[in-house]
C-alpha cells in the first residue's frame, strides 16, 4: 500500500525563554508513513516531541527542516483549497477530552459548529447529528449538556465525533485514553477500531502505555531525544 501522509526527515526546533533566547532540537530528521485502514503506534517519554510530530503531521504547526507529503505532495505547496482538504482530511484529536471542547457550549452546539463548517444545511444538523452520536456510541440526551457535565469518556467520543464529520482519511490521536478509568480505555480503543475496520481510517495513536500500543498497533515506533527508531 501507497502511504497516504509521510514526515520526512522532519527536524523541528522550538524557541525557548524571551530575552535569552534558547533553542531546543526536538525532532531530527525524523520520516515515519502512515497509510489507510492502519495504525502505527508512537511511544517515547513525556517531553520526547510526540505531540510535536502530530502537529507537524496534521499541518498544525511547521517543520524547520524536512516536509509533510500528502497524497505524494508537500503540504507546504499546496494551494489554499487543496491544504484545505488536507486539513479536514488529517484530523488529530487531542490528549484532554474535556479542555477540547469549549467548555461553554453545549455538546449539540460543538457538533453544529463542524456541521456549519462543513456548509451541511440546518434542516440536515438534526439527523447528521443523530447519526454520529449512534457512530460513537453516545445517547441523544446528552446533546444539551456541558462538557463538565458528562463523563472524560463521553468528551472522548464528542471530540471523535467532531473528527469524523470532516469524514478524515487519517486520525491523529495524541494519548486518546490516558485520561480515562480503565474501563472505558477499552470500550473507548474497540470504537476506534470498528471506525478503522468500517472506514479504512489510518491511525497514528500517540501513547506511553505499552499495552494499549500493542493492543492497537501494526507497527511501532519510539521517539528518544527527538530521534525515531523502530520497536520490536
Ligand atoms: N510551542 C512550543 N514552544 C516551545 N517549546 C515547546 C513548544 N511545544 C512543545 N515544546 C517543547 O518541546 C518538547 C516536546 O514537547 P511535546 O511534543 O509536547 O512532547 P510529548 O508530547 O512527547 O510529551 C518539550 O520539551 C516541550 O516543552
Ligand atoms: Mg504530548
Amino acid at each position: 500500500m501507497l502511504a497516504i501522509l509521510k514526515a520526512a526527515q522532519v527536524s523541528k526546533i522550538h524557541e525557548q525563554g524571551l530575552i535569552f533566547k534558547k533553542q531546543r532540537r526536538v525532532l531530527a530528521n525524523v520520516s515515519l508513513e502512515l497509510e489507510e485502514g492502519r495504525t502505527i503506534g508512537l511511544m517515547g517519554n513525556s517531553g520526547s516531541g510526540k505531540t510535536t510530530l502530530g502537529k507537524i503531521l496534521a499541518g498544525l504547526e511547521k517543520p524547520s527542516a524536512g516536509s509533510v507529503i500528502y497524497q505524494g505532495k508537500d503540504i507546504s505547496r499546496l494551494c489554499a483549497k487543496e491544504f484545505l482538504e488536507f486539513r479536514r482530511a488529517v484530523q488529530m484529536v487531542f490528549q484532554d477530552p474535556e479542555g477540547s471542547l469549549n467548555p461553554r457550549k453545549s455538546i449539540e452546539r460543538s457538533i453544529h459548529d463542524v456541521l456549519s463548517l462543513i456548509k451541511i444545511p440546518k434542516r440536515e444538523w438534526k439527523e447528521r447529528t443523530l447519526d454520529i452520536l449512534e457512530t460513537v456510541g453516545l445517547s441523544e440526551e446528552l446533546l444539551c449538556r456541558n462538557p463538565c457535565q458528562i463523563s472524560g469518556g463521553q468528551n472522548q467520543r464528542v471530540a471523535l465525533a467532531r473528527a469524523l464529520l470532516l469524514n478524515p482519511k487519517v486520525v491523529i490521536l495524541d494519548e486518546p485514553t490516558s485520561a480515562l478509568d480503565i474501563s472505558v480505555q477499552a470500550q473507548v480503543l474497540n470504537l476506534l477500531k470498528n471506525l478503522q475496520k468500517n472506514r479504512g481510517l489510518g491511525y497514528l495513536l500517540i501513547s506511553h502505555q505499552p499495552e494499549v500500543v500493542r493492543f492497537m498497533a501494526q507497527e511501532v515506533f519510539v521517539l528518544n531525544n527527538g530521534c525515531l527508531t523502530k520497536s520490536n
